[in-house]
């Protein structure tokens, strides 16, 4: 997977710094073209000349020692990058990266690259979960930036604890997988929904669910991984969407509905996680509504399908829906596949009916999972 890739190796200024000269071999190994960048800090840990030698490249060093004057290095380096790997990865270049900062060559070359990053971080345990390192590593997850997560054991500080650099293997395995799985999808269009919807009763009021949107997010960034192009229609969501796919808001049923019916003509694969009303208020007030009387009763009125409707217009696309339940799953889940995207193949359903229900399932005929179990055809 590595043959004639471009990888650029950027090494920051930790003990782990010697493990990035077994890194870089290895990626040679693997018949990857490897660019070496250090920051100042891991010129003291181990010398330029070293990955120099393996990388069999110069290293870059200064954002201002230009080499060749016909291009800017660090926009150069980062255009031609297949792919960049932080290892190890300081919590001090993790920060500039979450926050833009670009002082150095390293951290300039990050911020002007496109191609996917891997950082493999390595320090003290306490660093590794102060809240500001937790929080700049959300950051950079939500952006796409895929972490090697650091081992359990012996710290040069004297820990025994989280914070090693995962082993040159392990980071090498990580981009393989990366351009394994970015060719998945790619050429596919992917349209997933996420989150709960939003229906009005007033100004100062709505109807919702305990959606956050996770499950779609997730879904989403994974379809972005491998390498399909990506529309997310969210609801009511918590957190951050992934980066790098086309973000739309659809708050309420019928908004969500319009969306995904504009989109679903084009789309290959159709992901419904989306926890969506069954019912809306009949009448949504323009004023606040005013408490009167000890009881209330909201005449509600039932909301368009989107998956039953995206099941009768489906022609070649592959849809999932969820069954979120809470009990009686299969029972429910099939009864939902029928109804909604089964239609058609009963015969295939009903043949398949005691394979899915052991546990986890793709096909392409369907999928259920247990608890929220993905359904589909
Ligand atoms: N769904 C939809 N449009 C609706 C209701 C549900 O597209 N108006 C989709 C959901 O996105 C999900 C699947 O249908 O993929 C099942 O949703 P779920 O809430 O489990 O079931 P419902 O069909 O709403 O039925 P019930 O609430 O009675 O279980």
């Amino acid at each position: 997977m590595l043959k004639g890739k471009t990888i650029l190796l950027g090494v920051t200024g930790g003990i782990a710094a010697y493990k990035a000269a077994i890194l870089c071999s290895r990626l040679v190994q693997a018949g990857a073209n490897v660019r070496v960048i250090m920051t100042q800090s891991a010129t003291k840990f181990i010398t330029p000349l070293t990955l120099q030698t393996l990388s069999r490249h110069p290293v870059y060093l200064d954002t201002f020692d230009e080499k060749d004057p016909s291009v800017v290095a660090h926009i150069d380096l980062a255009d031609h990058a297949d792919l960049i790997i932080v290892a190890p990865a300081t919590a001090n270049i993790i920060g500039k990266m979450a926050n833009g900062l670009a002082d150095d060559m390293l951290s300039t070359t990050l911020l002007a690259a496109t191609s996917p990053i891997i950082v493999a971080p390595a320090m003290n345990v306490h660093m590794y979960e102060h809240p500001a390192v937790v929080a700049n590593i959300q950051t950079l997850a939500s952006r796409g930036v895929r972490f090697v997560e650091p081992g359990t054991g012996q710290l040069a500080c004297g820990y025994v604890a989280k914070g090693r650099l995962a082993e040159p293997e392990d980071i090498v395995a990580a981009a393989e997988r990366l351009f394994r799985q970015g060719e998945l999808l790619a050429g596919r269009r992917v349209l997933v929904t996420a989150g709960g919807t939003v229906e009005r009763l007033d100004p100062v009021r709505f109807l919702t669910n305990d959606s956050s949107g996770r499950m779609g997010f997730a879904i989403a960034e994974a379809a972005r991984n491998m390498g399909a192009e990506v529309v997310l229609v969210a609801g009511r969501t918590e957190g951050m969407p992934p980066a790098g796919v086309e973000l739309v808001h659809a708050r309420s049923a019928a908004e969500m509905l319009d969306a995904v019916v504009a989109r679903f003509d084009e789309a290959d694969i159709v992901v419904k996680a989306a926890a969506v009303a069954d019912y809306r208020p009949a009448a949504a007030s323009d004023r606040k509504i005013k408490k009167s009387g000890d009881t209330m009763t909201l005449e509600l009125v039932k909301t368009t399908d989107i998956l039953q409707e995206l099941g009768a217009r489906k022609t070649r696309q592959f849809l999932v829906g969820f069954a979120a339940e809470t009990g009686d799953i299969e029972k429910y889940a099939m009864d939902k596949l029928q109804r909604k995207i089964a239609i058609l193949s009963w015969r295939t359903t009903s043949r398949r009916k005691g394979r899915a229900s052991t546990s986890i399932r793709i096909s392409c005929k369907f999928m259920i999972v247990a608890d929220s179990w993905p359904i589909c055809r």
